[in-house]
């Protein structure tokens, strides 16, 4: 019943450049192939810098030998003029890269949060239930991000550094043959400190992100949270708990401090050391008559150039690494199918009151049986309650209605068709609900209302809000109907919540209604009242009602006792009472708490 993430299925891998790609990777490549005209434009510019990068450190030759030792004035026009050219060439081709790089980077960024979120809004209910929230939240912002970085260094920084290299590797060996052999040979030696270093920084990196994390997720817990933190007293606790954590940040941060302080020096000095062999042995080559100073300063300027572009593709396939370890997770997502789907060819589902039939239904979550064998019958326009002990299977079975989740044994039938047999949209526009958690979104009053029926009128949404016995409170607000949700912060109370999301079903008009607890938050005096809003509203409609305080259940037509997932006892009050099973029992207790009669009050 769980919607499948396809984590372990066999996937096509090919290798390109000692990198694994994997056949699911294509969707980020057709995305890429989306921009390939920006990316060529992208491409052309970084060859711009790398030739621009290259000819500064080949024109020191002739600016020494031609200009300084040769003192030859033509020269000293010529090569300024030079220089110019190549610092606007490598200028114009900076801003370009720059440019089109981010914009395929940021274009794809945008694509795929589109594809994540259509996706993921589509999935069924059991996928919400299994994933955290904040780990869906963090693939669509963070985990695209990573891939937008992935694609602009694979695709042209990768192609800018490698030319330049190439580049300047040429003019090193051109210049002098000998000396560049022996360079390339010390060089690595003197840079490998540099990358060692570097590996722990991002080892270090890493570790305070974790601890970032944790200290996030433990402010919003502890502030949101904080009425439970002060009605048990445990302020001083939370506070060692967090003077704790952010010692262990601080910890962690100093560590990189050290490393990162530490990285430049020992760069510059292992780096000195190599430029020094290089001037040794360069300048005893000048000295020697083997070469001349021109070509020895050029070739000193090419191999200080080279630094740069050799440590970033050092890195390359660590981001391409962390890159496709992002697109797998996002993959695995937009390639999730939903396990609520359509039929291939749905039935018509009328707008009018319609029967409803549990036919042997049973249910599990995972493994956890939770509904065994319900049969259960509402005619056209009657009222169906459900009672019973907390943790039944009530709201489970108030789920299954709308396909929230299939049920995994027999069928739930309207007008005698399987509900599986219908569009699910079709479905879900025939029933209302009133789910037992009040849940509004941060939009105003307004808003929310008409959340169950976008294109209400002014006059519907206020019809519905007196109906529910929002109308008055909501006046009282500084900003009546355009008060956000947000703006009151924790100020609604729980039956405020609830008469908002009953005038939220109200509008919506369905021939279906599920109310799960829908008043249990009110007082018995309000209830009483929206009670009486309710049954006005049930009134031609097939509804389920759920309730724990049996008083405002008496007048139902049937009522179904479930006790462990199994309906135990159907019938009306009387006849339940008269029986004197489970209904008479639960009725007993509640009288007895009450100390007055529960039912028919
Ligand atoms: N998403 C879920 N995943 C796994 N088990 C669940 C899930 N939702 C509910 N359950 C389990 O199913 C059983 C029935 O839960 P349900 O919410 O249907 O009970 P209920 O009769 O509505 O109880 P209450 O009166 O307290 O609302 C419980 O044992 C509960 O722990
Ligand atoms: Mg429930």
């Amino acid at each position: 019943m769980r919607d499948a993430v396809p984590q372990n299925r066999e996937r096509k891998v090919n290798h390109f450049l000692g990198i694994k790609i994997e056949a699911r990777h294509r969707n980020l490549f057709s995305l890429i192939k989306k921009n390939s005209g920006r990316l060529i434009l992208a491409a052309g510019c970084s060859l711009m810098i790398s030739a621009a990068t290259t000819a500064m450190g080949y024109l020191i030759k002739p600016v020494i030998d031609d200009i300084f030792v040769n003192r030859n004035t033509q020269g000293l026009l010529l090569l300024p003029l030079l220089v110019i050219a190549v610092f606007l060439v490598k200028g114009l081709g900076s801003y370009g890269q720059e440019y089109f790089m981010n914009y395929v980077g940021e274009d794809i960024i945008r694509r795929l949060r589109n594809q994540l979120y259509d996706r993921i809004q589509d999935l069924s209910l059991a996928f919400f239930q299994k994933e955290r929230t904040g780990t869906l939240m963090s693939r669509i912002t963070n985990d695209v991000n990573v891939l937008k970085s992935m694609v602009s260094t694979a695709v042209t920084s990768s192609l800018r550094d490698a030319s330049t290299v190439i580049g300047l590797s040429a003019v090193i060996l051109y210049q002098n043959w000998r000396m560049a052999i022996l360079a390339f040979i010390v060089l690595p030696a003197a840079f490998w400190p540099v990358f060692v270093l570097g590996r722990k920084v991002r080892r270090v990196s890493t570790g305070c992100q974790q601890a970032m994390a944790e200290l996030n997720t433990f402010l919003h817990e502890t502030f949101a949270g904080n009425k439970i933190v002060k009605a048990f007293g445990m302020e001083a606790h939370e506070k060692r708990r967090f003077f704790e954590k952010t010692r262990r940040l601080f910890n962690l941060e100093i560590k990189g401090v050290i490393i990162q302080a530490l990285s430049s020096p020992v760069m510059e000095f292992f780096g000195g050391l190599g430029i020094a062999f290089v001037i040794w042995y360069g300048g005893s080559e000048v000295i020697a008559g083997k070469t001349t100073a021109g070509t020895f300063m050029s070739f000193l300027a090419c191999v200080l150039l080279l630094y740069d572009p050799v440590k970033k593709l050092s890195r390359l396939n660590n981001s391409i690494q962390r890159g496709l370890s992002a697109a797998d997770r996002v993959f695995d997502i937009i390639e999730t199918a939903s396990d609520i789907t359509d039929p291939q060819v749905p039935l018509p589902l009328e707008n009018t009151s319609h029967d409803l039939r549990f036919e042997k239904v049973s249910f599990s979550y995972g493994d956890h049986d939770v509904l065994k064998n319900v049969d259960l019958c509402v005619n056209p326009g009657e009222v169906l309650a459900l009672v019973g002990m907390s943790g039944g299977g009530k709201s489970t079975l108030a789920n299954l209605i709308p396909r929230f989740y299939d049920v995994t044994g027999g069928s739930i039938l309207i007008d005698g068709t399987d509900i599986r047999q219908f569009r699910v949209a079709d479905l879900r526009k025939q029933i209302a609900i009133v789910t037992q958690e009040p849940i509004l979104f941060n939009e105003t009053v307004r808003d929310n209302i008409a959340y169950g029926h976008i294109q209400a009128t002014e006059a519907q949404i206020v019809a519905a809000a007196e109906a529910a016995f929002a109308h008055d409170f909501i006046l009282g607000f500084e900003k009546g109907y355009d008060t956000r949700i947000g703006e009151l912060g924790g100020r609604l109370s729980g039956g405020e919540k609830q008469r908002l999301c009953i005038a939220r079903a109200l509008i919506k008009d369905a021939p279906i209604l599920i109310l799960d607890e829908a008043t249990a938050s009110l007082d018995s005096e309000a209830e009483a009242v929206v009670q009486k809003a309710l049954e006005n509203l049930m009134h031609g409609r097939t509804t389920i009602v759920i309730a724990h305080r049996l008083s405002t259940i008496a007048n139902a037509d049937q009522i179904a006792v479930i006790v462990a997932g199994r309906i135990v006892e159907t019938g009306t009050h009387e006849s339940l009472l008269a029986q004197g099973g489970e209904y008479h029992k639960l009725y007993t207790m509640q009288y007895a708490a009450s100390g007055k009669t529960a039912a028919k009050g």
